[in-house]
């Protein structure tokens, strides 16, 4: 039989990877976060001091190391990444390098292979428009900007993150910005998805109502 593909799509904060990651447990399918994969690069751009300008050092670098996760968690040449690629530095220069259509090949090729022999809850901002344009199901999550502020910064607090709502919000807009207005695979919801506005809808209710749309697809 062939393997299950679900594919969730939307800007930050939207409720992806919390989701994405419950789902894929209930379902006991591979849960992939591949923002985390263009947030390990940039942290390893950063680490190593390349200048986030220089676009051939970084596709050069790109090509070199090793993404790649193991059970749930990120490895960069077989080192574990945990949370520091959730850190502002991150997230402030991370549109920048995913705009860059050799690095999106990369990752691109990457998660395509891990799809091709297991079920996978696969969640980004391209995957139902690009890297897996067969999904048996393509969910889009959207929340206005200030409820999605509010839960990054909720989150961020709790994990003793120094940093300000104004400044989330600020980040959030900015990047939904570029994701949407990028040339190569941009933000965009696929014409076959199903939106879901989880401003006011707890985790749970969203989990439901995507087993039963699930239920419909491939019972
Ligand atoms: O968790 P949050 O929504 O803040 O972001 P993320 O999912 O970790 O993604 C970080 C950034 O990676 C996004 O703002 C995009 O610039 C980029 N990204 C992308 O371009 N394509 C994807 N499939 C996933 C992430
Ligand atoms: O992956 P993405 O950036 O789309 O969002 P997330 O990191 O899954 O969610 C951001 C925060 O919002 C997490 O702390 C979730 O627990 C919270 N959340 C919520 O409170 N209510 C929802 N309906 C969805 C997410």
């Amino acid at each position: 039989m062939e393997p299950i593909k679900i594919a969730i799509d939307g800007p930050a904060g939207a409720g992806k990877s919390t989701i994405a990651q419950e789902l894929a447990k209930r379902l006991k399918y591979t849960y992939i976060d591949t923002g985390a994969m263009y947030r390990g690069i940039t942290y390893e751009v950063i680490k190593r001091g390349i200048d986030i300008n220089d676009q051939t050092a970084i596709i050069e670098l790109a090509k070199k190391i090793n993404i790649n996760f193991v059970k749930g968690d990120l490895y960069i040449d077989d080192v574990l990444i945990k949370s520091e690629i959730r850190s502002n530095d991150v997230s402030q220069r991370v549109s920048y390098i995913a705009r860059i259509p050799e690095i999106r090949e990369i990752m691109v090729n990457a998660q395509r292979k891990i799809a091709i022999n297991q079920n996978v809850v696969m969640d980004g901002r391209d995957i139902g428009t690009n890297v897996l344009v067969d999904a048996q199901l393509k969910l889009f999550l959207t929340a206005t900007v200030e409820e999605r502020s509010r839960r990054r910064y909720q989150e961020l607090k709790e994990k003793s993150v120094i940093t300000s709502l104004k400044e989330i919000e600020e980040d959030i807009k900015k990047r939904d910005k570029m994701d949407e207005e990028r040339s190569c695979a941009p933000l965009v919801m696929a014409k076959d998805a199903i939106k879901i506005d989880t401003t006011e809808k707890t985790i749970e209710e969203i989990i439901q109502q995507i087993i039963y749309l699930l239920g419909e697809r491939i019972n």
